[in-house]
């Protein structure tokens, strides 16, 4: 059933019993929607990198990786969930997709670079609905200072101007402390150095809300934005920001103090400083007034022609086509598990991005033969055309057959 080998960005690679990738997935690695001209993502990524204009711009790395650099470099516990097969993407035991743009901090700092802006598609197992997509798109930022009087001097130099400039602007901070008994400094780190580099990190990323949200924001009317703590393995002390946009709390980011050990893997020195990762779809869908997260890969005119470059505009959602829902149940053969990402993978293959939602409606086990029964409803839909009822019993037909040779389930 599994292909010899899979092709990535030209490249061959061998496969074995761990490869998770899909013809599905492997589709969308060439497309890199965040150098699209005029598209929302690559819209959205110039305006971020407007705002840092001295860092250098970097957006070209390959999303295989392996899951050392995903994973271990950045401190990542041997049993942390998003190594597992159902959470990750594996092209073979050795290499993996990106689940972050954090996988890029070593070799970047490595480079040389001080302070930097990453852009990449990132691949996440998950499952589907209208705000979740296994690729998106994530921009990784870093800075790092000179852990001396001088280098300390620069930091407060760059605080003063931001606080100054944040000053005089309509935006309301919930700040919360710089370090906590949960939210530690590093043993290694000066807890001054530590607490100016963590100043610097929430006066850039606060003055970066304002450039993304302020727009409407007024005295009367002042952009809210509150800080969380947090916890990543790669950084800390460690925070998440949300802003308040159109009534509701938004989880923007996650940002923190890089761990020293990141920083003495890439063979840096002397430095301390400080990293933020942030998801671009969950942004633009409402910056764009995006109302579904598939609508970003859609090459329908009536989508793309309604964006510009470095212009940020509502969407005018044109007509909904009709949805069709198709139910399947069936018995798992004793002893065997469906995760729930491998049953939308399978979907996904089968339907690519017709369909939209996928919703467990049944899931039980027999007292006596202790087999488990289980009932999806998917929720087939293009965003382009309306769907002829044929194609989608194909579809579904498909995917039955791709559950019971894979899985070896018996439809009910
Ligand atoms: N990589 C983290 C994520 O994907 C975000 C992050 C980046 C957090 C850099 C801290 C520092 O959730």
């Amino acid at each position: 059933l599994r292909p010899d080998f899979v092709e990535i960005l030209g490249e061959r690679y061998a496969t074995d019993p761990i490869t998770n990738v899909t013809p599905s997935i492997l589709s969308k690695v060439p497309i890199r929607l965040h150098t699209q001209p005029s598209h929302p993502l690559n819209t959205l990524r110039t305006l971020i990198e407007s705002n840092f204009p001295d860092f250098s711009h970097l957006s070209s790395f390959s999303p295989v990786v392996s899951p050392f650099k995903n994973f271990d470099e950045l401190s990542f516990p041997k049993d942390h969930p998003g190594r597992s097969l159902t959470d990750s993407y594996y092209v073979n035991k050795d290499l993996m997709l990106r689940t972050h743009t954090s996988a890029h901090e070593v070799e970047v700092f490595r480079e040389g670079q001080t302070q930097w802006l990453l852009t990449a598609d990132v691949y996440r197992r998950d499952e589907i609905d209208g705000s979740h997509y296994p690729v998106f798109h994530q921009m990784e930022g870093a800075r790092i200072f000179e852990a001396t009087t001088q280098g300390m001097k620069e930091v407060e130099e760059d605080n003063f101007r931001l606080e100054r400039d944040l000053a005089r602007s309509n935006i309301v901070i919930d700040d919360i402390p710089n370090l906590s008994a949960t939210n530690p400094v590093q043993d290694v780190h000066d807890p001054v150095h530590s607490e100016l580099v963590a100043r610097n990190l929430k006066l850039s990323l606060n003055t970066l809300m304002l450039r993304l949200f302020g727009g409407a924001s007024s005295k009367e009317n002042p952009l809210r934005v509150r800080w969380i703590e947090a916890y990543f393995p790669f950084t800390s002390p460690s925070f998440e920001v949300e802003v308040f946009f159109n009534g509701k709390w938004l989880e923007i980011l996650g940002c923190g103090v890089v761990n020293q050990a990141t920083l003495d893997t890439a063979g840096v020195q002397g430095q301390i400083g400080w990293a933020f990762g942030l998801g671009l779809e969950r942004i633009a869908m409402v910056l764009f007034g995006i109302p579904d997260i598939r609508l970003f890969w859609s090459q329908d005119q009536r989508f793309l022609s309604q964006f510009s470059q470095g212009a940020i505009t509502t969407f005018k959602s044109y007509s909904k086509y009709p949805a069709c829902f198709k139910d399947v149940s069936f018995w798992l053969p004793q002893a065997t598990n469906l995760h729930e990402n491998d049953f939308c993978d399978l979907v996904r293959d089968a339907a690519g991005d017709l369909v939209e939602d996928v919703k467990k409606l049944d899931d039980f086990v027999h007292p006596k033969t202790n087999r488990q029964s289980l009932c999806y409803r998917i929720n087939y839909r293009s965003m382009d055309r309306s769907l002829s009822n044929e194609e989608v019993n194909d579809i579904q037909k498909q995917v039955i057959e791709k559950l019971k040779t894979q899985f070896g389930v018996e439809i009910r």
